[in-house]
């Protein structure tokens, strides 16, 4: 449904974006993630056709949004990151005008707002002016005038902030739930929501794409991912401690806690033996009749990906 290739996007001498290429089929929610400045909304802009490329190509349904625009631009719903709003129309009236503006047919227009103030939980500030609105409900606004026309494609800028935490669960929600049937695309600086809601995620650094893959394949890349947490009792800690550290598995064993004859600990594998670590202790453990109160593997962590392979501005 979104086809990027060789996206790039130069401010006089400053390089926002420098070369992103990806797709985003019907029924996927892609994340995009990175730290500001990354070049996400760069990206997003280009990827609606709200500013040009410098290079590269978006196509929306085989449409091209350059030299197709009209065609592509209207599967498009865009939630920019400040969005423009009318000021002194109420909430309605903006959706109403933004429903002609998208093309919806005269007759299907109030159903269209309808449906939009009710996803939108936006019913309490209907006639209310959009220039007095809070900030939450001011996103919520330009999140409907995004979906006002069920558009096919769903560019999201940060539609989660500023939004209070059950807003942001229900929004969560309904990203989800009209992913089923749409592409989405969309960038938050919230991990956790990543694996709440994408089928896939792509972390943007200096305008390029450092990382792809599904939330669970992000997380397999961090570097505490497959480490083994134990909670073993029945030898002395430290015995228990040396046998671990004999196995060809284990590069070290960090411990947390060990009194007498029990130890909690958190092992690391060694180099290209994760897939075998947790079998290596658990193995151990029947060898030595321990008793095993825990024994897990760890998934890995968004967040600590993200640290690890962005660089923060203090690194320039
Ligand atoms: N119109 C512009 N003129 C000059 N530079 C710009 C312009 N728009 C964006 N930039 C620069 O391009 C880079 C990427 O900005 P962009 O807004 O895409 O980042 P982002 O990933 O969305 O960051 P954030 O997480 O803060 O929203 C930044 O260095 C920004 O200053
Ligand atoms: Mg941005």
């Amino acid at each position: 449904m979104i086809k990027v290739r060789g996206l790039r996007k130069n401010f006089g001498p400053k390089v926002a974006v420098a070369g992103v290429s990806f797709e985003v089929k019907k029924g996927e929610v892609l994340g995009f993630l990175g730290p500001n400045g990354a070049g996400k909304s760069t990206t997003m802009r280009m990827v609606t056709g709200y500013i040009p490329p410098t290079d590269g190509t978006v196509t929306i349904d085989g449409k091209d949004i350059a030299s197709d625009e009209i065609a592509a631009k209207s599967k498009i719903g865009y939630l920019p990151e400040a969005a423009p709003l009318y000021e002194d129309m109420t909430v309605e009236g903006f959706l109403h005008f933004c429903a002609e503006m998208r093309g919806v047919a005269a007759s299907e227009i109030d159903e269209a707002v309808d449906k939009a103030i009710k996803t939108c939980f936006l019913e309490k500030v209907r006639q209310q002016s959009v220039d007095t609105l809070s900030k939450g409900f001011r996103h919520r606004t330009c999140l409907a005038q995004a979906i006002i026309h069920d558009p096919e494609v769903l560019i999201l800028d940060e539609p989660t902030d500023g939004l209070d935490p059950n807003q942001k669960h229900e929004v969560r929600s309904l990203i989800k739930r009209m992913g089923k049937e749409k592409a989405i695309i969309f960038s938050t600086h919230i991990l956790e929501e990543v694996e709440a809601v994408c089928s896939r995620a792509i972390i943007i650094d200096r305008g390029k794409v450092i990382a792809d893959g599904t939330p669970d394949e992000l997380k397999a890349k961090s570097s505490n991912a497959g480490s083994v947490t134990l909670k073993a009792s029945g030898l002395e800690g430290k015995t228990i401690r040396k046998e671990l550290e004999k196995l060809s598995e284990v590069k070290n064993v960090e411990t947390i806690d060990s009194d007498g004859d029990s130890i909690h600990c958190k092992i690391s594998a060694a180099k290209g033996k994760t897939d075998k670590l947790s079998g290596a202790v658990f193995r151990l453990c029947k060898e030595k009749a321990l008793n095993v109160a825990e024994l897990s593997s760890d998934p890995g962590r968004l967040d600590e990906l993200f640290r690890e392979i962005t660089k923060s501005d203090r690194e320039d």
